[in-house]
C-alpha cells in the first residue's frame, strides 16, 4: 500500500515538508510505502474552468505537475495534503494545483485522506478546512484525528517544538494506517453514487 503526500509549499524543505515528513515516518513504520509530491515554485496555472478534462480525462495543461501528480495519486491507496497558510488560507500555488487535481478525471473515492497546514500564528482552522474540503467532496475517507492538524512554526525547528502539533501529526498518521489496513482487509466494494446525477443550481 502507498500513501502520496503533497508538499504545497514554495519551500521544499521547510514546516509542511517536516509535517509530512512525520507522518511519512509513522506510516513508513506501518510498512506502508509513501511518496513526498512538490508542486514546485514554479507559477501553477489555475483551473480556467475549460471543461476539457470532462473529455479527455485530464487536465488540458501540462506545464506543470498536476497531470503527473493525479497518476501518482491512480497508484495510491492514500493520500495526504498539507499546504502553509497564507493569509488565513491555503497558499495560492497549491489551491490552483488542487482544484485541477480534483477537478480532472476520476476523483479518489474511499482512498483514504488526511490534511495538514503549517502556520506561524493564526488561520490554520480555515485553511484545515479548505484542505478537508477536496478529500470529502472527492467522497474520501478522512482518518481520524484527536485534534485540528495545524502545526505551528516558520521554520522547521520551530515546527519541531509544537510538541502537540507534532504528536498530532504522528496519531493521525496511525490511524491512516489502520484505516489503509481495514479498508484493504473488508475488500468491500464502494458504494456506487445514484445515477443520474443531479445538478440543480439553485434552479427552481
Ligand atoms: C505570504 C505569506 C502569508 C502568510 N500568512 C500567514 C497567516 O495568515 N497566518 C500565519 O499564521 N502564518 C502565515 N504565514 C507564515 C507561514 O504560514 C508559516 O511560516 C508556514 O509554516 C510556512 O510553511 P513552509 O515552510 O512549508 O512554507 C505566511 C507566510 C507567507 C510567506
Amino acid at each position: 500500500m502507498k500513501v502520496l503526500l503533497i508538499n504545497g509549499s514554495p519551500r521544499e524543505r521547510g514546516c509542511t515538508y517536516t509535517a509530512l515528513s512525520e507522518m511519512a515516518g509513522v506510516l513508513q513504520a506501518k510498512g506502508i510505502e509513501t511518496e513526498i509530491f512538490w508542486i514546485g515554485k514554479e507559477p501553477i496555472q489555475g483551473c480556467t474552468a475549460c471543461g476539457a478534462c470532462k473529455k479527455i480525462g485530464r487536465c488540458a495543461f501540462d506545464r506543470d505537475g498536476v497531470n503527473l501528480c493525479r497518476e501518482k495519486l491512480a497508484q495510491a491507496e492514500g493520500l495526504v495534503l498539507g499546504s502553509p497558510v497564507y493569509y488565513g488560507a491555503i497558499a495560492g500555488g497549491m489551491k490552483c494545483f488542487l482544484d485541477r487535481l480534483f477537478y480532472a478525471g476520476k476523483p479518489p473515492r474511499y482512498k483514504v485522506g488526511a490534511a495538514v497546514c503549517t502556520l506561524r500564528r493564526g488561520g490554520g482552522i480555515a485553511a484545515y478546512d479548505q484542505l478537508l474540503s477536496y478529500l470529502q467532496l472527492s467522497e474520501m475517507v478522512v482518518a481520524p484525528t484527536r485534534y485540528w492538524q495545524a502545526v505551528h512554526g516558520n521554520t522547521p525547528e520551530e515546527l519541531a517544538q509544537d510538541l502537540e502539533g507534532m504528536q498530532t501529526l504522528r496519531e493521525t498518521a496511525a490511524s491512516m494506517a489502520w484505516l489503509l489496513e481495514s479498508l484493504h482487509k473488508a475488500n468491500l466494494p464502494a458504494p456506487q453514487p445514484e445515477q443520474p446525477k443531479r445538478g440543480t443550481n439553485f434552479i427552481r
